[in-house]
């Protein structure tokens, strides 16, 4: 049986960098200290594949690779990144960043690997019951787990709240371009949001992540904010998603390739979790699940 991978790239694809870091995937830790390149305009998914390509070039990168996209991923295929470029809708992207980089990639949504990076190593690490992450930055990720195991592509960003998307109300990313106070965010918005999903899903423990997850801008909201559930920051702070993004390539790609049998995950092909072109031709892996704590 072929053994999981010890080190992956994990690139984190954002709506304004792209940034990458080797994982070691037993300490969940970056291996090397961090690179970022601006998100090209217009994000397509060629230029952005560009981008990732010289970040596997800067850390001189052969190996496998795991990458996050801002948008609804399924088997390897980006269905939505209305962050990114409406171009990307049904882009098989794992089969572009490999044809890019000719590594094997493995891609799943960003919030659901930073969620994954935070139940294996971070704020979520052991805790059963239902946990959720929220990802404050461009938009609004979600990542949603019960007893560790991912419920995938959840995108609560997109719920509508008042006849508008959450993340149009409440990305940290707003707070920016309008230039609000922290007290008019937290408490008028992402108070909002949080309390339409806490309605919805009832967590045990909520981890706030993304940009606002920043110390110094969770000591400045994170007071604010009012819940029936646990509520945290992320542990990981922005590394998350890399450190995600290495788990998912551990997930997905089998370290050793053997003749004659097919490749295999353990994913179960209906499952929603970005099962990817990488798994052409033949292998005996078998790849882990997307469980935090298996
Ligand atoms: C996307 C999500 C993503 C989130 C955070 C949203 O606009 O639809 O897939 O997780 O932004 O990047």
């Amino acid at each position: 049986m072929a053994k999981p991978i010890k080190k992956a790239l994990g690139i984190d694809i954002g709506g304004s960098g792209v940034k990458g870091a080797p994982v070691h995937l037993k300490r969940g830790e970056l291996l090397a200290e961090r690179f970022r390149i601006p998100t090209p305009r217009p994000a397509t998914p060629k230029a952005v594949a560009n981008t990732v390509a010289e970040i596997a070039k800067h850390f001189r990168w052969k190996g496998p690779i795991g990458c996050t996209v801002p948008g609804l991923v399924r088997d390897g295929v980006v269905e939505m990144a209305s962050n990114l470029d409406p171009t990307w809708n049904g882009t098989h992207v794992a089969r572009l960043i490999k044809k890019k980089t000719g590594c094997k990639v493995a891609v799943m949504n960003d919030a659901d690997a930073a969620g994954l990076a935070e139940m294996k190593y971070g704020a979520g690490k052991g805790k059963k019951g239902v946990v959720l992450l929220l990802t404050f930055g461009t938009g609004i990720g979600s990542a949603l787990f019960l007893d560790g195991r991912l419920l995938p592509n959840t995108e609560f960003g997109h719920l509508q709240i008042g006849g508008q998307l959450a993340e149009d109300i409440a990305a940290h990313s707003v707070r920016e371009t309008q230039d609000l106070e922290w007290d008019a965010w937290a408490r008028g918005r992402v108070q909002e949001v949080i309390d339409h999903i806490e309605f919805l899903f009832s967590p045990d423990l909520i981890i706030i992540g993304g940009g606002a997850s920043r110390p110094d801008r969770w000591a400045e909201f994170g007071h604010l904010l009012h819940t029936r559930a646990k509520l945290v920051p992320a542990a990981l702070g922005n590394n998350a998603g890399i450190v995600g993004a290495g788990i998912v390539a551990r997930a997905q790609i089998p370290r050793k390739r053997k003749r004659g049998k097919k490749w295999l995950t353990n994913q179960p092909s209906s499952s929603l979790t970005g099962t990817t072109e990488l798994f052409e031709g033949e292998d005996d892996g078998k790849a882990e699940g997307f469980s935090a704590t298996s």
